[in-house]
């Protein structure tokens, strides 16, 4: 059969699509800005005929409908990174979290540690020889939907084609939703004082030619803003945002010095406004792929001079990084933080940087600390430290001792913190700071 008459004939509608999930099974929903958002809406509205569907996704920027409260009677949510819409299901217990590398996710799906039922994606209208493009997220999605049983596609013609290995052909997708709604967007974070300090100092770090990963939030933002006077700076990350077109358009990343992939960016997903969408569509300058790919440390790693940012929570005097909870409450996840610092750590030339405001809660907290608060994950362990940035200064870790590395991240911690920070070094040390 010729592709068109095949995706005429599994066109159908969202609730005719959701009426293919089974209870018991595990579905697959795509993310971020790739959030199947009709399809869920559908999922939500025909609850009462489910009874113990599992959810598994990332990043929740919609509704998550059935992460609310009363949905636990229908609907296992299982976060594989918690966001502010999804946090009080998780941590109130209705809901649950899997600790996991990003560019482990494929794995976990192929290799049936979370094998899948029902994967359910949003791609673009099909091109003349009937591929849909993943569009602004591929990264678990496009290998949840080579091991599901079965594909459900939300066929979105607001949805940029973008290209790289980021496509399905309409054969491989068993249920076709047809839809046209603007791709969700996500504001460019506020970028004050603090920020830009802070990006300035991880400006310092980053040299002509470079490759950038940058992580989630207003400081890789800001970071971005005080590289206008660089030059040949390339892109190998996660994710990208609008900060990265301003960049292009003003000729400073050109990808042009990338030992690996020259002359592309290369990206897992992406979130921003319009104006991201539109320069990505069919951009010969963009390749997206999977993220056990894009994130693994072994392909990280190919890319020499390549820099880093992430964020994190809370730092201790030993260079241990909580980036995903408060305590024992899951705020977000490991995401692809680890993936970065492990590959660029092997880079020639890698520099990873965890960059954060030195207080959080107005002033009031210390991110810099003693001990970790009480049941908080270890995201990236002492030994893969490197560079720590706040609004106050650069430490470098990697390869200094305890003392020093307590010194050192003392000296860029909020003047209102530090004589606590002192009075702790000192009794651990018997030392005069
Ligand atoms: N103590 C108590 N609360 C804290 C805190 C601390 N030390 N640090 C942060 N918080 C709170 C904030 O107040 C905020 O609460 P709110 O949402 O109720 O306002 C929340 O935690 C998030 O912190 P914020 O500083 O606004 O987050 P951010 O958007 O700058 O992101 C991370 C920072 C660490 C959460 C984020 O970078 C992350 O999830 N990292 C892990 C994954 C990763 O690095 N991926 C990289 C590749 S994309």
């Amino acid at each position: 059969m010729e592709w068109k008459e095949i995706y005429k004939s599994r066109v159908v509608s969202p609730d005719d699509a959701v009426s293919n999930i089974k209870n018991g099974d595990r579905i697959v929903l795509g993310h971020a800005a790739g959030e199947p958002i009709t399809i869920m809406e559908a999922l939500v509205n025909n609850k009462e005929k489910f009874e113990d569907v599992e959810i598994d996704h990332m990043i929740a920027l919609g509704e998550s409908g059935y992460a609310k409260l009363g949905m636990e009677k229908h609907f296992n949510y299982n976060s594989l990174f918690v966001g502010s819409p999804t946090r009080d299901a998780v941590n109130s217990g209705r809901a649950d979290y899997t600790p996991c590398f990003f560019h482990e996710i494929p794995r976990l799906f192929k290799c049936n540690y979370l094998p899948v039922d029902v994967a359910i994606v949003q791609v673009s209208t099909p091109d003349k020889h009937g591929f849909c493009s993943f569009g602004v997220s591929n990264d678990y999605i496009k290998p949840a939907t080579e091991c599901a049983k079965i594909v459900i596609a939300e066929v979105n013609d607001k949805m940029p084609r973008i290209l790289g290995d980021n496509f399905i052909h309409v054969s491989d997708i068993d249920y076709i939703v047809e839809t046209s709604h603007p791709i969700i967007e996500l504001k460019p974070a506020k970028i004050g004082d603090v920020e830009k300090a802070i990006g300035k100092h991880c400006a310092s770090l980053i040299q002509d030619g470079d490759t950038l990963q940058l992580g989630i939030g207003a400081i890789p933002d800001a970071v971005l803003l005080f590289l206008k006077d660089k030059k040949d700076l390339g892109i190998h990350s996660e994710m990208i945002s609008d900060g990265v077109v301003e960049l292009v358009e003003a000729g400073v990343i050109t990808n042009k010095k990338k030992s690996y992939h020259p002359g592309k960016i290369v990206v897992t997903f992406l979130m921003g406004t319009k104006r991201l969408y539109d320069f990505v569509d069919d951009n010969p300058m963009i390749e997206m792929y999977s993220v056990d790919y894009v994130n693994d440390p072994r392909v990280v790693m190919k890319n020499s001079n390549m820099v880093a940012i992430n964020s994190c929570v809370q730092i201790d005097l030993m260079g241990q990084i909580c980036s995903e909870s408060v305590g024992i409450n899951q705020i977000s996840g490991v995401g692809g933080q680890v993936d970065f610092v492990r590959g660029v750590g092997k880079c020639q030339g890698g520099r990873s940087i965890i960059a954060i405001s030195s207080t959080a809660a107005k002033g009031k907290i210390s991110k810099i600390v003693p001990i970790l608060d009480k049941g908080a994950a270890i995201t990236t362990t002492r030994n893969d430290v490197d560079y720590v940035i706040t609004e106050y200064g650069i430490a470098r870790l990697r390869g200094k001792t305890l003392k020093e590395r307590a010194r050192q991240l003392i000296g860029i911690a909020h003047p209102n913190f530090r004589e606590e920070l002192i009075k702790e070094f000192e009794n651990r040390f018997h030392t005069k700071y």
